[in-house]
């Protein structure tokens, strides 16, 4: 196992000059502080015996149940034979998925690139990770290429697939896409895991359901997240899937951490109970979009001789190439020696070694200002490349 690039970069030092544009983090702004302190005032009050004892490694039962009817009534996802299994964060529920679904030397598919932290989740048991490419329209990973690869490759146990606002190209994979998914999943009896920590946070487009909500026959495990929704320090996820699997799952969990902290499960229960959390995503929403559009300005204003780019219609970043399809590792380099810190795409693939034209560039935590002023360093940095 090899360190991740991302949590690497983080320990850079912390310079005040320094912007960083790598990080996946959510904005403090939208941490709701002041609730969950009055939430954590009554918890240590009136319930600390509860929430300071051993619990189930299900969870603490009453999030479970008001996070599925949240789901299921907002969103329709999870049917009768589902159970939802609340875990630390979607990256325990991918961990999971990958521990109790896969052997040593099964093939996982996946689009490439992809989100660093599930990559290297399913690395750590040995599976052996193959890349289905994804479409150059922004439609996510290509159906036809998902069915040659079903095809040729024997041993395939899992599809890993981020659909919607992926990390880290920002792509969506159309309705019509999902339902072939779903198709081919059956037809060559797979698994999909669909990891989802950032539908909610929509910008503009149309919304489209996660693959999830269409799985009648219990064919996909959905891992979602209140990090990005919530606040990530508090480490709460989920796994919705089909019962017989999110019961090995829990065993699977019990051996790694018991429960996940039930603290923090409580308190997430009753902010869920006493606020409004849709309108604190769209509180968030708003807060995003301004940061995206800036983003996207001052890229067009700095770096359109030098970059292409795809606008994201929600999550937190945005993917750019370099036209001359030269290495994106050269231009985080670059940037870097001008104290601004993004990630090359290369980190993202499933053949790391390999080069890619990309970069990874992060709008949710740096406000305007320094979003502007980080861009116009990169294009400084740059200029002679
Ligand atoms: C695509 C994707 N999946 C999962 C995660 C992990 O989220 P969590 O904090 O819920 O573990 C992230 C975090 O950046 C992510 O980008």
């Amino acid at each position: 196992m090899k360190p991740s690039a991302i949590r690497e970069i983080l320990k850079a030092p912390n310079d005040p000059d320094l912007i960083s544009l790598a990080a996946g983090n959510p904005s403090p702004e939208t941490f709701p502080a002041q609730e969950m302190a009055e939430i954590a005032a009554g918890i240590f009050s009136r319930n600390y015996a509860a929430a300071l004892q051993y619990g189930v490694t299900e969870g603490y039962e009453p999030l479970r149940v008001r996070t599925a009817r949240r789901l299921s009534g907002k969103y329709a996802l999870g049917r009768e034979f589902d159970q939802l299994i609340i875990t630390s964060g979607a990256q325990q529920a991918i961990e999971l998925s990958a521990k109790v679904l896969t052997n040593e030397g099964d093939v996982v598919l996946c689009e490439d690139p992809s989100f660093i932290g599930a990559l290297g989740a399913l690395r750590s048991y040995n599976v052996r990770l193959a890349g289905v490419p994804s479409r150059d329209d922004g439609s996510g990973m290509d159906m036809d290429a998902l069915e040659a690869a079903l095809k040729t490759t024997p041993n395939v146990k899992l599809i890993y697939t981020i659909p919607t606002y992926q990390n880290p190209t920002g792509s969506v994979m159309p309705e019509a896409s999902r339902k072939r998914l779903l198709e081919l999943a059956k037809q060559y009896d797979v698994m999909i895991l669909e990891d989802n920590p950032y539908f909610e946070l929509r910008y503009d487009g149309e919304y489209i359901p996660p693959v999830k909500a269409l799985d009648t026959e219990g064919r996909v495990i959905y891992a979602g997240s209140f990090s990005k929704i919530i606040a990530p320090g508090i480490r709460l996820g989920f796994a919705l899937g089909p019962e017989p699997v999110t019961q090995k799952m829990v065993v699977g969990k019990q051996v790694s951490d018991v429960h996940s902290n039930l603290f923090f499960q409580i308190l997430c229960d009753r902010y869920l109970e006493q606020y409004d959390i849709d309108g604190h995503i769209e509180k968030c929403n708003a807060l995003y979009k301004l940061r995206r559009d800036t983003m996207v300005e001052s890229l067009q204003r700095h770096l359109s001789d030098k970059l292409r780019w795809r606008v994201p219609h929600g999550g937190f970043f945005l993917w750019c190439e370099r036209l001359d399809n030269g290495d994106g590792a050269e231009f985080s380099a670059a940037a870097k020696a001008h104290k601004v810190m993004t990630v090359p795409g290369a980190a993202f693939l499933v053949d790391d070694t390999q080069k890619s034209p990309g970069v990874r560039l992060n709008f949710s935590l740096p406000n305007p200002a320094q979003i502007e002023e980080g861009v116009r360093r990169i294009a400084a940095a740059v200029e002679r490349i």
